[in-house]
């Protein structure tokens, strides 16, 4: 998220230096590598680098010296008991204050938890010298992975939250190509759009989780999930995305900002009873998979299955809070042989979780002999499987369909035992 969005900015036509206290990732970039895998980033990189725009440094405090607006895009990531783990946010903030020779505008671009804005202004004040100027602004990033640049460059909106006219003008300078463009901007005070970001993300996993429990009752009863989905959505109130039935949702942002939301509202005695159960439903979603695996492999003892896809989405290699970690470990508890294939997030999924995990280069060496398929990753490469291939591969022809990629009239055609999402039946 910092990297897209500082060298967005700097395509905006703002002077940029990225920083971080690992220099590794500085240096990589410094010799023109990106360091996570995120479609179109390299171009942009490339192109503001070359245009004198963009810089890496990991000497941060000239860089804050140097710069009128600081971003503040660590992690944010879960605590005990789900809240907002905000030491690197607060780490930060007493760097910049520290080196608070001009006035600053200090800007939280990490999703952090409603009254972060007053802390950080109170650590400032406490760590800056005396008579200090600076002023807190909130611009969160609502930038999903795989489609993190297009999403910046071209946004629904731009959330600003502000405390000073002063502030409100400078953001909207950095802003400016937006700006003329006419892009939504909503300017608000810091509270709201500090929430704003939790309410969107905790409603779009509230989304996901709703369409999945209506999948689980159309698997019983013969009903087409997506025929649901579609006309939903014909409703504009209801709108038809993030209406994709699947294993639940997972990455670095919806499983870590419910709970946060959940957490915050205990604080201040607000039951968030709706957002709760969607958590606890998305939890369940993996297990309905396990048992849609179970109902066709009843005893996986010994059994080879192949595991398709292991990004938590498709078009990135990240595995933060994929479904696959519980699915795999589930199938092995299972007894199951597990062999795996990701175009991209394979050598991830072997260092994060599974250092044993079998993974292979392609999807006719994973699946070779194998009683059970399970896509997990919707990936393009995924969609147009070559279904009378895969099926000459294995040992016995069971797929579990997890995204509803494949078609359901050529599994049947083909003599497939398959389930998925929503569909089962149809
Ligand atoms: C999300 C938000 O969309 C973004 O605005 C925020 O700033 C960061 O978090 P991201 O986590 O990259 O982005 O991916 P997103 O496309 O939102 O998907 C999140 C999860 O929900 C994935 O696991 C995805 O597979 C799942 N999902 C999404 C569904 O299961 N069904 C859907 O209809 C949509």
């Amino acid at each position: 998220m910092g990297l897209v969005s500082g060298t967005g900015l700097a395509d905006f036509g703002n002077q940029v230096t990225c920083c971080d206290i690992v220099s590794e990732k500085i240096d990589l970039l410094k010799q023109g590598e990106i360091p996570i895998y995120e479609p179109g980033l390299k171009e942009l990189v490339d192109r503001n680098v070359q245009s004198g725009r963009l810089s890496f440094s990991s000497d941060i405090e000239s860089s804050i010296r140097n710069s009128e607006v600081i971003f503040i895009a660590v992690g944010t990531p879960m605590g005990a008991n789900g809240e907002a783990d905000l030491k690197a946010v607060e780490a930060v903030a007493k760097t910049v204050a520290q080196n608070l020779d001009s006035y600053k505008i200090i800007c939280t671009k990490s999703t952090v938890p409603v009254g972060t804005g007053a802390r950080l202004h109170a650590i400032i004040t406490e760590h800056a010298p005396q008579g200090a100027e600076f002023d807190i602004v909130s611009n969160p990033e609502f930038l999903r992975e795989g489609s993190a640049v297009k999403d910046f460059l071209i946004p629904d909106r731009v959330v600003l939250g502000v405390s000073s006219e002063k502030a409100e003008k400078i953001m909207k300078d950095v802003y400016r190509p937006l700006f003329i463009n006419e892009t939504p901007m909503v300017i608000t005070n810091i509270p709201s759009a500090e929430m704003i970001k939790y309410a969107s993300n905790a409603f779009l996993a509230v989304k996901i989780s709703f369409i999945n429990e209506m999948a689980n009752l159309s698997d019983k009863v013969g009903a087409d999930i997506h025929t649901i989905a579609k006309a939903m959505g014909q409703d504009g109130r209801i709108s038809p995305k993030f209406l994709h039935p699947g294993p639940g949702y997972g990455g670095s942002c919806f499983p870590k900002d419910t709970e946060a939301l959940v957490h915050t509202g205990k604080k201040h005695g607000v039951k968030f009873q709706v957002v709760a159960a969607a958590i606890k439903a998305n939890h369940a979603q993996r297990n309905v998979i396990l048992e849609k695996a179970k109902e066709l492999l009843p005893d996986m003892k010994g059994k080879r299955v192949a595991v398709l896809g292991l990004a938590f989405k498709a078009n990135t290699d990240d595995v933060r809070d994929t479904p696959a970690y519980e699915i795999i470990k589930g199938l092995r508890a299972a007894g199951a042989e597990v062999r795996a294939y990701d175009p991209i997030a394979a050598a991830n999924m072997k260092s994060f979780f599974f250092e044993d995990l079998q993974t292979f280069e392609s999807v006719n060496e994973t699946v070779k002999a194998s009683d059970l398929v399970i896509v997990l990753t919707p990936w393009n490469e995924l969609r147009g499987l070559d279904l009378e291939e895969l099926k000459a591969n294995m040992a016995s022809p069971n797929v579990v369909d997890a995204r509803n990629i494949l078609s359901v009239d050529q599994l049947k055609a083909l003599g497939f035992n398959y389930r998925n999402v929503g569909r089962s039946k149809v």
